[in-house]
Protein backbone atom coordinates (compact mmCIF):
# COMPACT_ATOMS: atom_id res chain seq x y z
CA UNK A 1 0.00 0.00 0.00
CA UNK A 2 0.56 3.64 -0.03
CA UNK A 3 -0.12 6.58 2.34
CA UNK A 4 -1.95 9.05 0.10
CA UNK A 5 -3.22 11.56 2.99
CA UNK A 6 -2.76 12.58 6.65
CA UNK A 7 -4.69 14.31 9.30
CA UNK A 8 -5.07 15.18 13.18
CA UNK A 9 -6.58 16.77 15.49
CA UNK A 10 -5.77 18.11 19.04
CA UNK A 11 -7.79 20.03 22.24
CA UNK A 12 -7.43 23.20 22.40
CA UNK A 13 -6.38 23.48 25.85
CA UNK A 14 -2.94 23.58 26.49
CA UNK A 15 -1.28 22.57 29.82
CA UNK A 16 1.88 23.64 30.07
CA UNK A 17 4.54 22.33 32.99
CA UNK A 18 4.18 25.44 34.76
CA UNK A 19 0.51 24.39 35.00
CA UNK A 20 0.98 21.00 36.42
CA UNK A 21 3.82 22.30 39.04
CA UNK A 22 1.02 24.36 40.63
CA UNK A 23 -0.84 21.24 41.98
CA UNK A 24 2.09 18.38 41.55
CA UNK A 25 5.35 18.24 43.33
CA UNK A 26 6.97 18.63 39.93
CA UNK A 27 8.96 21.49 38.07
CA UNK A 28 9.47 22.41 33.92
CA UNK A 29 12.97 22.01 34.73
CA UNK A 30 12.32 17.55 35.80
CA UNK A 31 9.78 17.24 32.79
CA UNK A 32 12.09 19.08 30.72
CA UNK A 33 15.55 17.51 31.00
CA UNK A 34 14.19 13.62 31.89
CA UNK A 35 11.16 13.56 29.31
CA UNK A 36 11.65 16.31 26.81
CA UNK A 37 7.95 17.57 27.06
CA UNK A 38 7.22 21.39 27.62
CA UNK A 39 3.26 21.33 27.19
CA UNK A 40 0.60 18.93 26.25
CA UNK A 41 -3.15 18.81 25.06
CA UNK A 42 -6.15 17.59 27.33
CA UNK A 43 -9.49 17.02 26.37
CA UNK A 44 -11.70 19.88 28.54
CA UNK A 45 -14.47 20.20 26.52
CA UNK A 46 -14.26 17.94 23.29
CA UNK A 47 -15.06 14.14 22.70
CA UNK A 48 -12.38 11.79 21.71
CA UNK A 49 -14.39 10.65 19.21
CA UNK A 50 -15.25 14.12 17.43
CA UNK A 51 -10.85 14.54 17.07
CA UNK A 52 -10.79 11.32 15.90
CA UNK A 53 -13.70 12.03 13.02
CA UNK A 54 -11.84 15.80 12.10
CA UNK A 55 -8.75 13.88 11.86
CA UNK A 56 -10.58 11.27 9.50
CA UNK A 57 -11.94 14.09 7.16
CA UNK A 58 -8.83 15.83 7.57
CA UNK A 59 -6.91 12.84 6.09
CA UNK A 60 -9.62 11.99 3.46
CA UNK A 61 -9.50 15.53 1.75
CA UNK A 62 -5.75 15.48 1.98
CA UNK A 63 -6.12 12.28 0.05
CA UNK A 64 -9.05 13.98 -2.31
CA UNK A 65 -11.08 10.12 -1.57
CA UNK A 66 -14.41 10.11 -0.68
CA UNK A 67 -15.66 7.95 2.21
CA UNK A 68 -17.76 6.01 0.25
CA UNK A 69 -14.80 4.82 -1.30
CA UNK A 70 -13.32 3.34 1.50
CA UNK A 71 -12.86 -0.34 1.59
CA UNK A 72 -12.22 -0.69 5.26
CA UNK A 73 -11.68 2.16 8.20
CA UNK A 74 -9.37 0.34 11.21
CA UNK A 75 -9.82 2.32 14.69
CA UNK A 76 -6.26 1.63 17.37
CA UNK A 77 -7.85 3.34 20.49
CA UNK A 78 -6.82 2.26 24.28
CA UNK A 79 -9.80 3.87 25.83
CA UNK A 80 -12.78 5.88 24.87
CA UNK A 81 -16.52 6.46 26.32
CA UNK A 82 -18.03 3.22 24.79
CA UNK A 83 -16.64 -0.22 25.26
CA UNK A 84 -18.78 -1.18 22.84
CA UNK A 85 -19.65 -0.17 19.78
CA UNK A 86 -16.12 0.11 18.09
CA UNK A 87 -15.19 4.18 18.17
CA UNK A 88 -14.64 3.01 14.56
CA UNK A 89 -18.14 2.33 13.86
CA UNK A 90 -18.61 5.87 15.05
CA UNK A 91 -16.40 7.61 13.21
CA UNK A 92 -17.57 5.31 9.75
CA UNK A 93 -21.31 7.07 10.43
CA UNK A 94 -20.23 10.52 11.12
CA UNK A 95 -17.69 10.59 7.65
CA UNK A 96 -20.53 8.83 5.57
CA UNK A 97 -18.60 5.68 5.09
CA UNK A 98 -20.51 2.24 4.30
CA UNK A 99 -17.40 0.17 5.02
CA UNK A 100 -16.32 -2.61 7.49
CA UNK A 101 -14.82 -1.48 10.38
CA UNK A 102 -12.85 -2.69 13.44
CA UNK A 103 -10.82 -1.33 16.97
CA UNK A 104 -7.86 -2.39 17.96
CA UNK A 105 -5.69 -1.77 21.00
CA UNK A 106 -2.16 -1.88 20.10
CA UNK A 107 -1.17 0.73 22.75
CA UNK A 108 1.14 2.91 21.41
CA UNK A 109 1.88 0.85 18.85
CA UNK A 110 -1.81 1.11 17.28
CA UNK A 111 -0.74 3.41 14.04
CA UNK A 112 2.09 0.86 12.71
CA UNK A 113 0.25 -3.01 13.72
CA UNK A 114 -2.85 -0.98 11.50
CA UNK A 115 -0.27 -0.17 9.29
CA UNK A 116 0.41 -4.04 9.11
CA UNK A 117 -2.53 -4.99 9.14
CA UNK A 118 -4.01 -2.85 6.24
CA UNK A 119 -1.08 -4.07 3.94
CA UNK A 120 -2.57 -8.07 4.85
CA UNK A 121 -5.74 -6.48 3.66
CA UNK A 122 -4.56 -5.15 0.39
CA UNK A 123 -2.65 -8.02 -0.31
CA UNK A 124 -5.48 -10.30 0.18
CA UNK A 125 -7.45 -8.65 -3.08
CA UNK A 126 -10.42 -8.13 -1.16
CA UNK A 127 -9.40 -4.05 0.14
CA UNK A 128 -7.81 -1.08 -1.84
CA UNK A 129 -8.55 1.80 0.11
CA UNK A 130 -8.02 1.73 3.55
CA UNK A 131 -8.65 4.68 6.47
CA UNK A 132 -6.39 4.26 9.56
CA UNK A 133 -7.51 6.27 12.76
CA UNK A 134 -5.33 6.38 15.57
CA UNK A 135 -7.51 8.39 18.85
CA UNK A 136 -6.19 8.44 22.57
CA UNK A 137 -7.30 10.16 26.01
CA UNK A 138 -4.50 9.10 28.45
CA UNK A 139 -5.37 11.77 30.69
CA UNK A 140 -8.58 9.88 31.72
CA UNK A 141 -6.12 7.18 31.94
CA UNK A 142 -4.05 8.52 34.77
CA UNK A 143 -4.14 9.51 38.23
CA UNK A 144 -3.22 13.40 38.30
CA UNK A 145 -1.93 13.09 41.75
CA UNK A 146 1.00 11.27 40.41
CA UNK A 147 3.54 13.20 38.77
CA UNK A 148 5.80 10.36 37.50
CA UNK A 149 2.97 9.23 35.31
CA UNK A 150 0.21 12.25 34.60
CA UNK A 151 3.35 14.68 33.41
CA UNK A 152 4.22 12.48 30.40
CA UNK A 153 0.52 11.67 28.44
CA UNK A 154 -1.49 14.40 26.43
CA UNK A 155 -4.63 13.63 24.11
CA UNK A 156 -5.02 13.27 20.28
CA UNK A 157 -5.68 11.87 17.50
CA UNK A 158 -4.24 11.54 13.82
CA UNK A 159 -4.94 9.79 10.54
CA UNK A 160 -4.23 8.03 7.48
CA UNK A 161 -5.46 7.19 4.40
CA UNK A 162 -3.82 4.42 2.52
CA UNK A 163 -4.76 2.88 -1.28
CA UNK A 164 -2.75 0.40 -3.97
CA UNK A 165 0.84 0.73 -4.36
CA UNK A 166 3.80 -1.09 -3.44
CA UNK A 167 5.57 2.25 -0.86
CA UNK A 168 5.63 -0.34 2.94
CA UNK A 169 8.93 -2.35 2.13
CA UNK A 170 9.34 -4.08 5.32
CA UNK A 171 7.13 -4.27 8.95
CA UNK A 172 8.57 -6.22 12.08
CA UNK A 173 5.64 -6.80 14.92
CA UNK A 174 6.69 -8.06 18.16
CA UNK A 175 4.81 -8.58 21.72
CA UNK A 176 6.50 -9.93 25.12
CA UNK A 177 4.14 -10.48 28.00
CA UNK A 178 5.23 -7.98 30.99
CA UNK A 179 2.05 -6.72 31.43
CA UNK A 180 2.16 -5.26 35.26
CA UNK A 181 4.96 -2.96 34.21
CA UNK A 182 2.31 -0.72 32.25
CA UNK A 183 -0.98 -1.36 32.48
CA UNK A 184 -4.57 -0.47 34.04
CA UNK A 185 -7.40 -2.80 34.88
CA UNK A 186 -11.44 -1.20 34.10
CA UNK A 187 -14.66 -1.49 36.14
CA UNK A 188 -16.35 -4.47 35.50
CA UNK A 189 -20.48 -5.04 36.02
CA UNK A 190 -21.30 -6.76 38.78
CA UNK A 191 -22.17 -10.83 38.41
CA UNK A 192 -24.05 -13.10 40.76
CA UNK A 193 -21.69 -15.79 39.52
CA UNK A 194 -18.53 -14.00 39.76
CA UNK A 195 -16.69 -13.18 43.44
CA UNK A 196 -13.73 -11.41 42.27
CA UNK A 197 -13.19 -7.92 43.48
CA UNK A 198 -13.75 -5.01 41.00
CA UNK A 199 -11.13 -2.43 39.91
CA UNK A 200 -11.22 1.05 39.03
CA UNK A 201 -7.91 1.92 39.37
CA UNK A 202 -5.37 4.23 37.48
CA UNK A 203 -2.87 3.37 35.12
CA UNK A 204 0.28 2.07 36.89
CA UNK A 205 3.48 2.63 34.74
CA UNK A 206 7.50 1.35 36.22
CA UNK A 207 8.70 3.75 34.09
CA UNK A 208 12.38 2.60 33.96
CA UNK A 209 11.70 -1.21 33.53
CA UNK A 210 9.63 0.62 30.17
CA UNK A 211 12.46 2.38 29.56
CA UNK A 212 14.93 0.09 28.77
CA UNK A 213 12.58 -2.28 27.33
CA UNK A 214 11.59 1.04 25.20
CA UNK A 215 15.15 1.60 23.45
CA UNK A 216 16.47 -2.00 22.75
CA UNK A 217 12.99 -2.69 21.14
CA UNK A 218 13.00 0.31 18.99
CA UNK A 219 16.98 -0.12 17.97
CA UNK A 220 15.98 -4.19 17.21
CA UNK A 221 12.66 -3.30 15.17
CA UNK A 222 14.49 -0.44 13.15
CA UNK A 223 17.62 -3.09 12.56
CA UNK A 224 14.92 -5.16 11.34
CA UNK A 225 13.50 -3.85 8.66
CA UNK A 226 16.08 -2.16 7.41
CA UNK A 227 17.64 -5.37 7.08
CA UNK A 228 14.49 -6.79 5.68
CA UNK A 229 14.02 -4.45 3.33
CA UNK A 230 17.95 -3.87 2.50
CA UNK A 231 18.48 -0.26 3.51
CA UNK A 232 21.23 1.16 5.27
CA UNK A 233 20.42 4.03 8.04
CA UNK A 234 22.23 6.44 5.52
CA UNK A 235 19.31 5.85 2.44
CA UNK A 236 16.59 6.49 5.75
CA UNK A 237 15.41 10.07 5.23
CA UNK A 238 13.21 10.82 8.19
CA UNK A 239 12.77 8.12 11.44
CA UNK A 240 9.58 8.92 13.11
CA UNK A 241 9.93 7.52 16.96
CA UNK A 242 7.33 7.24 19.25
CA UNK A 243 6.86 10.60 21.21
CA UNK A 244 7.53 9.20 24.51
CA UNK A 245 10.79 10.60 25.95
CA UNK A 246 13.56 12.78 24.36
CA UNK A 247 16.07 10.74 25.58
CA UNK A 248 14.44 7.11 24.04
CA UNK A 249 15.14 9.02 21.10
CA UNK A 250 18.14 9.89 21.76
CA UNK A 251 19.47 6.82 22.49
CA UNK A 252 17.90 5.41 19.35
CA UNK A 253 19.84 8.53 17.13
CA UNK A 254 22.89 7.63 18.62
CA UNK A 255 22.90 3.98 17.93
CA UNK A 256 21.83 4.14 13.84
CA UNK A 257 24.30 7.14 13.56
CA UNK A 258 22.44 9.62 11.63
CA UNK A 259 21.68 13.62 12.12
CA UNK A 260 19.31 15.50 14.21
CA UNK A 261 17.24 16.22 11.05
CA UNK A 262 16.55 13.14 10.34
CA UNK A 263 14.61 13.16 13.62
CA UNK A 264 11.66 15.10 13.99
CA UNK A 265 10.15 15.91 16.92
CA UNK A 266 6.80 17.35 18.31
CA UNK A 267 7.24 15.66 21.60
CA UNK A 268 7.84 19.34 23.48
CA UNK A 269 3.92 20.08 21.96
CA UNK A 270 2.38 17.17 22.55
CA UNK A 271 3.93 14.93 24.95
CA UNK A 272 2.84 11.14 24.80
CA UNK A 273 -0.27 10.49 23.05
CA UNK A 274 0.32 6.82 22.61
CA UNK A 275 -0.86 5.18 19.61
CA UNK A 276 -1.55 9.23 17.76
CA UNK A 277 2.04 10.26 18.31
CA UNK A 278 3.42 8.44 15.43
CA UNK A 279 0.44 9.65 12.69
CA UNK A 280 0.55 13.12 14.49
CA UNK A 281 4.37 13.80 13.74
CA UNK A 282 3.82 11.72 10.50
CA UNK A 283 1.17 14.68 9.32
CA UNK A 284 3.22 17.29 10.56
CA UNK A 285 5.64 16.74 8.71
CA UNK A 286 3.62 16.19 5.63
CA UNK A 287 1.95 19.35 5.86
CA UNK A 288 5.30 21.12 6.89
CA UNK A 289 6.04 19.72 3.44
CA UNK A 290 9.25 18.19 4.52
CA UNK A 291 8.43 14.98 2.59
CA UNK A 292 9.41 14.33 -0.65
CA UNK A 293 8.07 11.78 -2.74
CA UNK A 294 10.18 8.92 -2.74
CA UNK A 295 11.83 9.42 0.38
CA UNK A 296 12.36 6.69 2.66
CA UNK A 297 11.19 6.60 6.05
CA UNK A 298 10.95 4.42 9.17
CA UNK A 299 8.58 3.95 12.08
CA UNK A 300 9.43 3.15 15.29
CA UNK A 301 6.92 2.55 18.27
CA UNK A 302 6.22 1.12 22.18
CA UNK A 303 3.77 0.51 24.33
CA UNK A 304 1.87 -1.47 27.19
CA UNK A 305 2.19 -5.13 26.86
CA UNK A 306 5.43 -5.06 26.07
CA UNK A 307 4.53 -4.51 22.10
CA UNK A 308 7.40 -2.80 20.13
CA UNK A 309 6.69 -1.89 15.73
CA UNK A 310 8.29 -0.84 12.77
CA UNK A 311 7.83 0.03 9.49
CA UNK A 312 9.99 0.98 6.50
CA UNK A 313 8.43 2.99 3.90
CA UNK A 314 9.33 4.96 0.51
CA UNK A 315 6.63 8.20 0.63
O1 LIG B 1 4.48 5.05 25.59
C1 LIG B 1 5.36 4.12 26.13
C2 LIG B 1 5.31 4.19 27.59
N1 LIG B 1 6.09 5.11 28.31
C3 LIG B 1 7.43 5.34 28.21
O2 LIG B 1 8.10 5.08 27.25
C4 LIG B 1 8.07 5.96 29.41
C5 LIG B 1 9.42 5.34 29.71
N2 LIG B 1 10.01 5.85 30.93
C6 LIG B 1 10.40 7.13 31.09
O3 LIG B 1 10.22 7.94 30.20
C7 LIG B 1 11.12 7.54 32.37
O4 LIG B 1 11.42 6.38 33.11
C8 LIG B 1 10.30 8.55 33.24
C9 LIG B 1 10.23 9.89 32.54
C10 LIG B 1 8.91 8.00 33.47
C11 LIG B 1 10.99 8.74 34.58
O5 LIG B 1 12.31 9.18 34.40
P1 LIG B 1 13.51 8.54 35.22
O6 LIG B 1 14.73 9.23 34.82
O7 LIG B 1 13.44 7.05 35.03
O8 LIG B 1 13.15 8.97 36.71
P2 LIG B 1 12.87 8.04 37.97
O9 LIG B 1 11.59 7.31 37.82
O10 LIG B 1 14.10 7.23 38.27
O11 LIG B 1 12.71 9.14 39.09
C12 LIG B 1 13.82 9.92 39.54
C13 LIG B 1 13.34 10.87 40.60
C14 LIG B 1 12.55 10.18 41.71
O12 LIG B 1 12.87 10.82 42.92
P3 LIG B 1 13.96 10.17 43.93
O13 LIG B 1 13.39 8.83 44.30
O14 LIG B 1 15.22 10.08 43.14
O15 LIG B 1 13.98 11.14 45.05
C15 LIG B 1 11.13 10.48 41.38
O16 LIG B 1 10.29 10.48 42.51
O17 LIG B 1 12.45 11.84 40.03
C16 LIG B 1 11.24 11.88 40.81
N3 LIG B 1 10.15 12.25 39.93
C17 LIG B 1 9.80 13.52 39.69
N4 LIG B 1 10.29 14.68 40.14
C18 LIG B 1 9.72 15.81 39.69
C19 LIG B 1 9.33 11.43 39.21
N5 LIG B 1 8.47 12.16 38.51
C20 LIG B 1 8.73 13.46 38.78
C21 LIG B 1 8.17 14.67 38.35
N6 LIG B 1 8.70 15.82 38.84
N7 LIG B 1 7.14 14.74 37.48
Amino acid sequence: MKIIGTGRSHPSLVVTNEMLSQFLDTNDEWITTRTGIKERRIISSENLVDLAIDAAKKALSDANMDAKDLDYIICANVVNEYITPAMSCLIQGAIGATCPCFDLNGACVGFIYALEIAESFYRSGKYKNILIVCAEEPSRMVDWHDRSCSVLFGDGAAAAVLTEGDNIKATKMSASCNWDRLYQKHELQYSPYNSKPNSNLPLVMHGQDVFMFATRASIRDINSVMKQAGYTSDQVDHFLIHQANIRIINNIKQFVKQPDEKFPLNIQKYGNTSSASVPILLDEVNKEGRLKRGDIIVMSAFGAGFVSGACILEW
